[in-house]
């Protein structure tokens, strides 16, 4: 085995705190990859919390990493020791199903491997996650980045921007689309900033007004705030798609609402079940979808789109060693709009 270190979820404590981890061996199709960058996801905020005081398998959390390639598998010719890589929240997957032939690894019939608290498909291990220094991934499963994507500022497309993308993309959101994003978090202002870019006529709703000049930094024609009764009367039926990313459960008739006749609310932020009043989608034959994550050919889709139109997150840089600060902050919607953790204090 590889030794790291990383920043282990300690249930007794309820921090994470610094940890000895050990990676596999290289498999031939495997890399080993120092991790220089890795965002703060909300679901790393889901994920320690439904282990509160639960001791359970290891959890070492990060799932949009950027970094380098510092030791290749002998099957290995995508990649040398130095290239520049990113990876997401998929690491493996079945390779046969019809979801794996299509390119869509992320629906995977026998279900893709997380990045961490995953159950490695050769050995049966659970994943650990990115908030480390090295992570070992299958090839086929790390992407080269971009050159001219700042590394820290690209970590989140690998799990917030991929997220936000491949609904947008499946929507078929272009020129003359309404789009609104509803949260402006750290997947919701990715949201903003390529559905603007794809030149979809963008807006924002949120419960904080005090997002307004940044959702029009951003490209948002303007913010509707979802706690002001008259202003999401106004907005009613105004969007062709709506995509949430609230990160709490919440009722789905307000947003359905603005959705337009025939129009679609994708749903990717807090899953779980939901209910919903069908008349609300009754009314306007609406449309209402999910999705999560990304395939490879549309990561790599999405990398080249950000790398041409300069699209990156809005980030906060933290030693890593501020992970525990980084999710208390998060949790009270204290980020403008992602914290990525700079890995190199784990030397
Ligand atoms: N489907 C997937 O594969 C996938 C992938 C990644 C993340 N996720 C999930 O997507 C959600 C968003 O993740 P994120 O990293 O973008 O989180 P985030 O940065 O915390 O953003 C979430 C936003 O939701 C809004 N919000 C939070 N609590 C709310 C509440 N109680 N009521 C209404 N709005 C609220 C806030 O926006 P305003 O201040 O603008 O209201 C907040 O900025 C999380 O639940 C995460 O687990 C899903
Ligand atoms: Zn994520
Ligand atoms: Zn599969």
């Amino acid at each position: 085995m590889r030794k790291t270190v990383g920043w282990q979820w300690e249930a007794s404590s309820s921090i994470l705190r610094r940890t000895p981890l050990e990676r596999r061996d290289l498999r031939p199709d495997d890399l080993a990859v120092r991790v220089d960058y890795c965002g703060v996801c909300h679901t790393d905020v889901h994920a320690v919390s439904t282990r509160d005081g639960e001791p359970g398998r290891p959890l070492v959390p990060g799932h949009e990493f950027t970094g380098v390639v510092t030791e290749t598998g002998t099957a290995v010719t995508r990649f040398t020791v130095g290239d520049p890589v990113a990876v997401g929240n998929i690491v493996d997957s079945c390779d046969a199903c019809a979801m794996c032939r299509a390119g869509q690894e992320n629906f995977c019939h026998a279900f893709p491997t997380l990045t961490y608290d995953g159950v490695d498909r050769h050995d049966g291990s659970t994943t650990l996650g990115a908030y480390s220094r090295e992570y070992v991934v299958r090839d086929r499963f790390a992407h080269p980045l971009p050159a001219g994507l700042d590394p820290a500022a690209a970590a989140p497309l690998l799990c917030a921007g991929i997220t936000v993308w491949e609904p947008l993309y499946a929507l078929g959101v272009g020129p003359g689309a309404r789009v609104a994003v509803a949260g402006l978090g750290g997947l919701g202002h990715l949201a903003v900033k390529i559905a603007v870019a794809l030149g979809a006529d963008t807006s924002v709703i949120s419960r904080s007004p005090d997002k307004t000049d940044d959702a029009r930094r951003l490209g948002a024609r303007d913010l509707v705030v979802s706690t002001d009764p008259e202003q999401m009367a106004d907005a009613r039926d105004r969007f062709d798609v709506v995509i949430d990313t609230i990160s709490a459960p919440h009722d789905l008739g307000p947003y359905l609402r603005l959705v337009a006749m025939d129009g679609t609310l994708s749903h990717l932020g807090h899953l779980g079940p939901v209910t919903v009043e069908t008349t609300d989608l009754l009314i306007g034959r609406k449309k209402l979808s999910s999705a999560g994550s990304g395939g490879r050919l549309a990561t790599a889709a999405l990398l080249d789109f950000c790398a041409q139109h300069g699209i990156t997150a809005d980030i906060e840089l933290l030693p890593s060693a501020r992970v525990n600060d980084a999710l208390d902050r998060l949790r009270r919607n204290d980020v403008r709009y992602r914290f990525v953790l700079d890995m190199s204090d784990l030397d």
